[in-house]
């Protein structure tokens, strides 16, 4: 198998682009397909300072390896979720990385700092882990992405992870989740723009870029996330991309071309219920965040 580019020995064959790469092409490809994204979607100003959310698996990191690339002003921000050996394990991967290239790196510990962690949450509000999990992130992300003044909050996202979540939006028509499901969203009172420059690229892929690029990650999935629905999404649409190439960015990518903009004003009746939190200033839908009544019910449960 030669490479497509230089014609050297290839490493890894990429069906749905009927291409072969070496490690330096692989590289290259990577970082491409991140520029291409960040210019069709237009999603970040060149030079423009942002916060990266970084769990210390193959995602954020290589987004935060390429963008640094890129030229973009990056500072990352990790999450401490709590959840054993797990979390620990990621938080080194993290701390490394940064460390290594002296790059600034924001961490907000979940137990620490506000009380609780995520198998404790679960398990007082007998809802999926996940659920408290992605309330959790999202409101400490925004907030450190405001506090810090930064241009944008960026998620490491990848084509797989979106695709999968777009089947499970279309198979219940939620009409609502399709109309933000989109890889960037603009900053609106209170919250920060939300950019996901991996849409183009696959889990596959990320993990060959860390691999060429000598990336150390956490390789372990969540322990708490087993039997999310998700992941059996992703195994669907992975033996669709098998019996057709391309079938997973096509799904996703023309979603995005040709009928996400059908739902603007679906996505602008949203943008108008948002007040802010009585407790914490936060915008919210009602008069206390979700995350401050996540806080106050482990609060009281705990005691
Ligand atoms: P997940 O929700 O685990 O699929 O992760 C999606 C994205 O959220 C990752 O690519 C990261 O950008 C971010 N993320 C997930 N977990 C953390 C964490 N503990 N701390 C910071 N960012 C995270
Ligand atoms: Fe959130 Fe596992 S990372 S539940
Ligand atoms: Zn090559
Ligand atoms: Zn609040």
């Amino acid at each position: 198998m030669k490479c497509t580019v230089c014609r050297g020995p290839a490493l890894i064959d990429l069906r749905r682009h009927n291409a072969n790469f070496c490690a330096e092409h692989l590289a290259k490809f990577c970082r491409d397909q991140v520029e291409r994204a960040i210019h069709d979607f237009d999603m970040l100003e060149q030079g423009a300072r942002i916060l990266i959310a970084v769990s210390g698996g193959k995602d954020s990191l290589a987004l935060w390896d390429i963008l640094n690339h890129l030229g973009y002003d990056t500072a990352g921000l990790y999450v401490g979720l709590g959840i054993g050996e797990y979390s620990d394990v990621s938080g080194r991967f993290v701390q490394k990385f940064a460390s290594e290239r002296g790059l600034e790196l924001l961490e907000v510990d979940l137990r620490s700092e506000h009380g609780y962690d995520i198998p404790t949450a679960a398990e007082l509000t007998r809802r999926s882990p996940c659920s408290s999990c992605g309330l959790s992130k999202r409101h400490l992300f925004d907030r450190a992405a405001i506090d810090g003044g930064y241009d944008a909050l960026v998620t490491g996202h990848n084509l797989d992870d979106e695709a999968a979540v777009l089947f499970g939006n279309v198979m219940r028509w939620q009409m609502d989740y399709l109309a933000r499901q989109r890889p960037v969203l603009p900053e609106r009172d209170g919250l920060p723009r939300k950019v996901k420059p991996l849409v183009r690229l696959t889990e596959r892929e990320t993990a060959a870029y860390c691999v060429v690029t000598g990336i150390d990650y956490q390789v372990d999935e969540c322990p708490m996330a087993a039997g999310n629905k998700h992941i059996a999404y992703k195994e669907l649409l992975n033996e669709m991309e098998v019996a057709s190439p391309g079938t997973k960015a096509d799904f996703y990518l023309s979603f995005q071309r040709r009928a996400v903009h059908q739902l603007d004003g679906t996505l602008a009746e949203g943008r108008e219920s948002l007040g802010t939190c009585d407790s914490c200033g936060a915008p919210s839908p009602s008069d206390i965040c979700a995350f401050c009544r996540l806080k106050s019910t482990t609060a009281r449960e705990n005691r």
